[in-house]
């Protein structure tokens, strides 16, 4: 094991924290100071165009970044991840979501065996049976093809699929419908499945272990409802005699084939992938079945070729203009030198609408931590908050916190070009219109509204203060020529690349999840207790031991 660099002992960080003390924010004055601020800091990644310059940096700033980055061997680690050594240290694995979208003329032979050919016999396999299933060969147990697929899976398992689904759903095949169960809570799976017709719909149940309490649990009932309701339309003769509905009906993703088939699927109807994918990084492995079922194989590719693209891009890239390394050190930046505690995702685009709800488990799982990889404490802040909603909604909810609130609160801004459905409102572009808030949003951010500025605007004096905006709220605007699915590969690596960049400044092993499952197993525990074994109940703590018994006394 390689152990990790403590950032804050190196030169770099100093240099920061001197830079940082020095640096009076002053975006409308730097602006005016450097005519070419926004071309020097403005790149171009894949298709995406990305704007840093709105951003409290400077040159000797962005100099210091790059040389932290340098200063904690980011180059060498980033090559190990791409190469398959074991960086996920507490687990002992290989990290190698990069290699799910690399082409199948490339190689990549870890411990002895090509995984590029692993993968790509899998996506084969994929793609025959998402042909199948799209013209209707694939047909249920009655005959009928399918028109609805249901995902049962959670965390990684469910929010890839289902922000991709939901952004391209203007590439989605006419006829065929997706759906998401992914809570525990019963009413996720009543809703789901109650207007749904049986001898149309297919499951999948994705589960990187198999053993995730919710999605089995999520698949019995599924599975139970499934040949209920065949036997009751007499499709079948009784649920007991359902395994020819269960082989047309079920198949499954998960990395543990074994268990797949104990829970009744048949393995040729399973999708596996491998231990060196996780969970919130396998939305391109075999868990983003629904998605291509939805889009389709030439799509998919497309969605892949973006991952990839943005992926040689951060492999290749010198530091100073590497996009992803660059917006990940800018995240250090504003969490260990400016104090901010969370980060805003604000996607102008509503088919992004849970792009913010993907970025919380891939970030803050990965990054939410304590100890570095070596098991010794963290020397500094780690893991900020992500959240967002999509523009202009949020501008009506909460910007006003980002704007006049005393935290500072770095936001991505998210925009596509060309909207999927071009709409005039009168003389109006629709689209243009939504798009000149991006525009005006990220401005008011940065330059605000001086005092004076509001005085003349003829305010009465005692309202004055009310009405100035601060600004130097950083904001990095992202933009792209509409949201294909290339695109979309794109923003989700850029922010996996961003993700790391940050975990290895922090020297914390960004691949590991393991605190998740001390609620699980108390989960487990209290369970007893909450089905009435009153020695299960006081064997807890008193405050859940009271909660417990008001659920008792209250439920029907
Ligand atoms: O929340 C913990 C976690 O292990 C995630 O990392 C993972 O994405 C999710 O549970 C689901 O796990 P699985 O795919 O094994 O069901």
């Amino acid at each position: 094991m390689i152990n990790p660099i403590d950032a804050t002992t190196t030169d770099a960080w100093a240099d920061l924290t001197t830079l940082r003390e020095a640096l009076v924010p002053d975006l409308r004055g730097w602006f005016e100071a450097d005519p070419h601020r926004a071309h020097d800091l403005t790149f171009d990644l894949a298709d995406l165009r990305i704007d840093l310059s709105k951003n409290l940096i400077n040159d000797d700033v962005m100099a210091a970044l790059v040389r932290l980055a340098e200063a904690v061997n980011l180059p060498e680690r980033r090559d190990a991840m791409f190469a398959g050594e074991r960086i996920n240290v507490t687990e002992n694995r290989s990290v190698l979501h990069t290699a799910l979208r690399l082409p199948a003329d490339a190689e990549l032979v870890v411990d002895g065996q090509d995984v590029v050919a692993d993968v790509h016999a899998v996506l084969d396999k994929m793609y025959a049976f998402s042909d199948r299933v799209r013209s209707g060969e694939w047909k249920g147990v009655t005959g009928k093809p399918i028109s609805t697929i249901v995902n049962i899976g959670i965390g990684g398992s469910d929010l890839g699929p289902v922000m991709v689904y939901e952004a391209l759903l203007p590439y989605k095949q006419a006829g065929l419908e997706c759906r998401f169960i992914s809570n525990i809570d019963p009413s996720d799976c009543a809703e789901k499945v109650a207007d749904l017709d049986p001898e149309t719909t297919l499951f999948i149940v994705a589960s990187k272990t198999f053993t995730t309490l919710e999605t089995l649990t999520n698949a019995r009932m599924a599975r139970a409802w499934l040949l209920e309701r065949l036997a009751e339309a007499g499709a079948i003769a009784s649920p007991a005699e359902g395994g020819e509905a269960i082989a047309k009906h079920f198949v499954a993703v998960s990395t543990a084939l074994d268990k797949v088939a104990d829970f009744g699927i048949d393995p040729a109807n399973a999708f596996g992938f491998w231990d060196w994918v996780g969970g919130r990084y396998s939305v391109d492995s075999a868990v983003g079945l629904p998605v291509l079922l939805a889009i389709g194989q030439d799509n998919f590719r497309g969605f892949l070729g973006g991952f990839h693209a943005v992926d040689e891009h951060f492999r290749t890239q010198a530091p100073e203009t590497n996009v992803p390394l660059l917006m990940g050190l800018l995240n250090v930046w504003y969490v260990n030198f400016w104090g901010a505690e969370s980060h805003a995702v604000l996607p102008y685009a509503q088919y992004l609408h849970r792009f913010a709800a993907y970025l919380q488990q891939l970030t803050m799982e990965s990054n939410g931590k304590s100890v570095r990889w070596d098991g010794t404490p963290v020397t500094s802040g780690t893991g900020e908050i992500f959240w967002g909603e999509p523009g202009t909604n949020g501008q009506h909810a909460f910007y006003q916190l980002i704007h006049q609130g005393t935290r500072l609160i770095p936001a991505d801004f998210i925009a596509v070009a060309n909207p999927a459905h071009p709409t005039r409102d009168g003389d109006t572009d629709v689209h243009g219109l939504f798009l000149a808030n991006f525009f005006a949003q990220t401005a008011a951010l940065a330059f605000g509204k001086t005092a004076d500025e509001v005085r003349a605007e003829g305010t009465a004096e005692a309202i004055v203060p009310a009405r100035v905006f601060t600004g130097n709220k950083p904001t990095t605007s992202i933009m792209a020529p509409a949201l294909t699915p290339a695109v979309v590969g794109q923003l989700i690596a850029l922010y996996e690349h961003i993700t790391f960049t940050q975990g290895i400044v922090w020297g914390i092993d960004s691949f590991d999840q393991w605190g998740v499952e001390l609620g699980k197993k108390l989960a487990l525990e209290i369970a007893p207790a909450v089905f009435g074994d009153a020695e299960a109940l006081a064997k807890q703590d008193p405050s859940t031991q009271s909660l417990v018994s008001w659920y008792l006394e209250n439920r029907d």
